[in-house]
């Protein structure tokens, strides 16, 4: 319970898949949770659901790309709850399945929109809350930021851009004794990117690591409570890559040829 004992979270985008999850979590752990989100009906969802289980929560309806809005949340965060601790930049706008060529302009611009200009508002509002607490802020990026993919000149240049952001962020709080920190998580199948990509995708997309699985709700919230708590007290400006081993993986291979010379007796490999 203790390790966000009365910490005043807000959490961006916390109405979906991975919000919900962190929102839910951060809770168990002791936070107070501010769901902001531009969907009011999965955001006050998400609310109940932390109050069902015992928490405290309320929500901020937010467009992260809006400055006015933006400060609003910070706003209504401190009239509430008297401080702020922690900012997740989680609101974010995924996939589309087109090259440059036929990707137009307008369809790109959205992209940098919801996934720079939102996070970088956030911040520019919630800094001069978050210097008093020596706060945190976690900055949700992509596996798309490190790794090209088909279509992925909106997506994953913007979720680039949030590696630069932490970046900068973290060296300047830092002199104040706030961290920043990225997590980029691998393919998920939550609900949007299964509308938006498939399931084909997502069956596919298990080869590209290691593990040979897709990334979970659980794992960025776990993983979130991390660089949130103070037992990261000594990380800043960090990616934190949740991918598997995908990273360290040059490129898909047949592992039939391992299965089939397994030297481990008695073990049977996983998939
Ligand atoms: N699901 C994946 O495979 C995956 C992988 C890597 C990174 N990510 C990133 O994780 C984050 C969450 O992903 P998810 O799968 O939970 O998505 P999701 O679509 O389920 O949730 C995103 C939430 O953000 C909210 N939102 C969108 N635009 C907003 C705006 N302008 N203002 C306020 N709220 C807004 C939506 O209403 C939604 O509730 C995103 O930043 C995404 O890019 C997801």
């Amino acid at each position: 319970m203790s390790r966000l004992k009365d910490k005043v979270a807000i959490i961006t985008g916390a109405g979906g898949g991975f919000g919900r999850r962190m929102s839910e979590v951060f809770s168990q752990k002791g936070a107070k949770i501010v769901v902001a989100d531009f969907d009011e009906k999965s955001g006050k969802e998400t609310v109940e659901k932390v109050k069902e289980a015992g928490g405290d929560a309320i929500f901020v309806k937010v467009d992260v790309t809006d400055d006015e809005s933006t400060k609003n949340m910070v706003a209504e965060t401190v009239k509430k709850y008297g401080k702020l601790d922690i900012l997740v930049n989680n609101a974010g706008k995924q996939g589309v399945k087109k090259d440059i060529a036929h990707m137009q302009v307008d369809e790109m611009m959205p992209f940098l929109y919801v996934n720079v200009r939102g996070p970088w508002l956030c911040i520019h509002h919630a800094a001069p809350e978050l210097v008093k607490t020596r706060g945190k802020i976690v900055n949700i990026s992509s596996i798309a930021a490190l790794q090209g993919s088909y279509g992925g000149s909106a997506y994953g240049v913007s979720k680039g851009a949030v590696l630069s952001l932490t970046y900068a962020v973290a060296n300047e709080l830092g002199l104040y004794g706030v961290r920043c920190n990225s997590i980029l998580p691998y393919s998920a199948a939550t609900q949007e990117t299964l509308r938006l990509l498939g399931e084909e995708f997502h069956e596919l997309r298990k080869s590209g690591n290691p593990l040979h699985q897709l990334c979970t709700a659980d794992d960025v919230a776990y993983a979130s409570l991390f660089l949130a708590s103070d037992e990261s007290k000594f990380v800043t400006g960090l990616n934190l890559l949740l991918d598997g081993g995908a990273h360290v993986r040059s490129c898909p291979f047949d592992m039939e040829d391992f299965k089939r010379n397994n030297v481990y007796e008695g073990v049977e490999p996983l998939f």
